[in-house]
């Protein structure tokens, strides 16, 4: 169980808090979306919760534990926004080694199998893949460390519709094992997925029920 307590985040140089007393309760296996426009503190609620930041006050807690900065980095796997931009490894076996050179074989195509991808050669180009193989290629970058909380910012940013169908599909099969947590300004894609929803603006972070959201989203648009 993930466990926000008062999250405040607020560096002196900013007049106003960007995180003002973020409350949140995620279990394990759920997938947690929260939703915000641009510039509401949603990247800067998952550097935190994956250990890059450190929060004004308030803590985050897992298991009853309070978790410091240290621990969240083993804890948690970040996914950042447009993942693809940080390839660094000059095939996918490097990719998914850097940083671990000691994970055998196994973990490598357990990881690789986890996100669809067992069909690709080790030695292919990151680069050289489409776009939706990007996305999951840096899903397993993460997965092979085996996260307890996988954190995805804007998973479905730059995808076309049928990738990000299937980046959907693969996440509702992910959390059957994994507890994740996606930001998004646009909740059309996942809400389908979602176990839990909240809203973040300037900030603040309000628990929606995904059903409501899913009816607005749903219902028929006035004729133009
Ligand atoms: N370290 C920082 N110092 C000052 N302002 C920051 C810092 N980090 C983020 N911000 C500001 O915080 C707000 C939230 O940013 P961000 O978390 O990137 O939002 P989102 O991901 O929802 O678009 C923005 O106004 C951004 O400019
Ligand atoms: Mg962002």
């Amino acid at each position: 169980m993930l466990y926000l307590s008062n999250l405040i985040y607020h560096p002196t140089a900013c007049p106003t808090a960007i995180l003002k007393a973020i409350n949140l309760e995620l279990a394990p296996q759920k997938l947690g979306l929260i939703i915000g426009p641009s510039g509401s503190g949603k990247s800067t609620l998952l550097e935190i919760l994956s250990g890059l930041a450190e929060p004004t006050s308030g803590g985050v807690f897992w298991r009853e534990q309070e978790l410091l900065a240290e621990q969240l980095q083993q804890l948690a796997g970040l996914v950042f926004q447009f993942p693809e931009r940080h390839f660094c490894g000059g095939t996918i076996l490097e990719e998914l080694r850097l940083g671990h050179p000691e994970l055998g074989s196994e973990r490598v195509r357990q990881a690789l199998s986890e996100v669809g991808l067992e069909h690709l050669s080790l030695s292919a180009q990151p680069h050289a893949l489409s776009g939706g193989q990007q996305r999951r290629l840096a899903l397993a970058v993460q997965l092979i460390r085996q996260p307890n909380l996988l954190l995805l910012d804007e998973p479905t940013a730059g995808l076309d519709w049928s990738m990000r169908r299937q980046l959907v599909n693969l996440l509702a099969k992910l959390k059957q094992d994994w507890t994740l947590l996606v930001v998004t300004h646009d909740a059309g894609d996942m809400l389908a997925i979602a176990d839990s929803c909240w809203t973040l603006n300037h900030g603040e972070l309000k628990s929606v029920d995904p059903a409501i959201l899913k009816a607005k989203v749903q219902e028929p648009q006035p004729a133009a």
